[in-house]
């Protein structure tokens, strides 16, 4: 048995990346770069990973929570320095007997590094009975690496610096990631022994000498794909691992069954969830809690940010934040949804429409140039072009209430607080001032209601020559 702890060092400056922000916080396909870290080091270690933090420390907790154990590194000494401040935490942890403590070490700004290559890392470590395992690869750009020093037989001796070889181990190819696996009670006993370097840092690399001169197994892991061991040091690594990231997360979603004819130009957050026979066409970024049902055509040139998309939907060139979207919905080109709107099933809104915090009912629709804000419209309702809920009177909020089957005409002004009865009418062009009766009209500047089984006009009411009907303005 093998009690694992996992520990992440993540206390450095990252002062390449000129932010205000730790470099661990910079967002990654839509979640923090320490998230994708945290993440694989819990599912492997199946608990809370120690994180050693420092530079930007209380951002790192404010962002993880619970999530992670932290250890603070002051001043920042080295790899090995950072370590050294986990040890009071390793060497109190009590396994049961017959278990080996196994301490694995990551870091914070390689986002890239899968569970599977850290499992292979543990499993060559106990099987290897070694005392240090280490991660290496074979890049063909070292990226200011370490060098893996091996002897005359091929048996590992440590590790130098980049900055401390010779012209001969700089021409090395195999390649020191940061990886290690370690014996917890070697560990422990050992690493405090690590000297301080010229330059006054504590290097974590010594001690794979260390345990070669005592003739401790040493072991190293070859990791296949460079990529995965690609640290974040400057914003151009940045975007190298986003695309990276994202070409993984669009090869994952085709072969769950969606269709991308331009994955390259695709930008899915780690976050979202994609249902089967969908088709998401280039220049779409789907972003946050989002997610898409099956049968759906988003795209092309769209943004989705936190939002519900259900099954049979079509969004063209439109942006949705906070937003639902029922069976067989559509919307765009050209939409707008923002917080609260709820297009229910079978509801279409067109050209350049906007809804904040309202809802279009099953079947209405909403073809051209219209805005409803605080806005519940019932089902198989027409907005004609150009109408605008006018919500806001410059202090407060207005809620608006169009009921079902009522049919707004074009360029309507429907002054909030208002509600429009069921099967009621507005002629094209009227400022609504006041409630509309079910199956009325209202019509004029401002509006007059016309009850449509009375006479033409109401009592003390009558329309001008220049209100035309409004069913002869009737909208598509
Ligand atoms: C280290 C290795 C090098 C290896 C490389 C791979 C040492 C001495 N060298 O070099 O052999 O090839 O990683 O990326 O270990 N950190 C702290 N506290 C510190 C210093 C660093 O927490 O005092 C953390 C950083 O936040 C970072 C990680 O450790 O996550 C690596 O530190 P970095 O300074 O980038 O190490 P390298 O010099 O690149
Ligand atoms: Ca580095």
């Amino acid at each position: 048995m093998v009690s694992l702890t996992a520990v992440i060092l993540a206390a450095g400056q990252g002062t390449r990346m000129r932010s205000a922000l730790a470099k661990v916080l910079h967002p990654l396909a839509g979640q923090p770069i320490i998230h994708y870290c945290v993440a694989t080091a819990t599912a492997l270690a199946g608990a809370p990973p120690v994180l050693v933090i420092g530079h930007g420390g209380d951002q790192v907790r404010a962002e993880l929570g619970d999530r992670a154990r932290y250890v603070v590194q002051a001043d920042q000494l080295g790899t090995g320095h950072a370590l050294m401040q986990v040890l009071p935490l390793l060497s109190e942890s009590v396994h049961p007997a017959g278990e080996r403590g196994t301490v694995v070490v990551t870091y914070g700004d390689m986002p890239l590094l899968s569970q599977e290559t850290l499992a292979a890392l543990v499993e060559g470590h106990v099987q290897g009975d070694a005392v240090v395992s280490m991660l290496t690869v074979a890049a063909r750009d070292p990226r200011g690496f370490g060098r893996v020093l091996r002897d005359a037989a091929g048996r590992l001796q440590g590790i130098v610096e980049e900055a401390d070889c010779t012209p001969e181990q700089r021409a090395i190819r195999e390649l020191n990631a940061g990886i290690y696996c370690f014996d917890r009670a070697w560990l422990c006993e050992n690493l405090p022994r690590v000297p301080r370097s010229a330059k006054g840092e504590y290097y974590l690399t010594d001690v794979v000498g260390m345990a070669a001169s005592q003739r401790r197994n040493v072991h190293a892991v070859a990791c296949a794909d460079e990529a995965e061991v690609l640290g974040i040091n400057t914003r151009a690594h940045l975007a190298e691992a986003e695309a990276i990231m994202r070409s993984r997360i669009n090869r994952r979603w085709m072969e769950a069954g969606v269709t991308m004819p331009d994955p390259a130009a695709t930008y899915i957050d780690s976050t979202v969830q994609i249902e089967p026979d969908t088709v998401i066409w280039p220049g779409t970024y789907l972003q946050g809690q989002t997610t898409i049902g099956r049968d759906c055509c988003i795209g092309p040139n769209t943004l989705i940010r936190s939002s519900q998309i259900a099954d049979g939907c079509t969004v063209m060139m439109s942006v949705l934040e906070s937003a639902i979207m029922e069976q067989g919905a559509s919307i765009g080109p050209f939409g707008h949804l923002r917080q609260g709107a709820r297009l229910c099933q079978g509801a279409h809104m067109g050209n350049f429409g906007e809804m904040k915090n309202s809802t279009l009912g099953p079947g209405s629709k909403m073809g051209h140039f219209s805005y409803l804000g605080d806005a519940s419209v019932g089902a198989n309702v027409n907005i004609g072009a150009g109408t605008i809920t006018c919500n806001f009177d410059g202090a407060r909020k207005h809620a608006t209430v169009i009921e079902d089957d009522a049919f707004v005409g074009s360029d309507s002004m429907l002054v909030a607080p208002l509600r429009i009865g069921r099967g009621a009418r507005t002629g094209a062009g009227s400022v609504v001032t006041h409630d509309v009766p079910a199956d009325a009209v209202a019509y004029g500047v401002p509006a007059r209601v016309k009850r449509m089984r009375d006479g033409p006009h109401e009592a003390g009411e009558h329309a001008t020559d220049d209100q035309k009907a409004p069913r002869e303005l009737e909208e598509k």
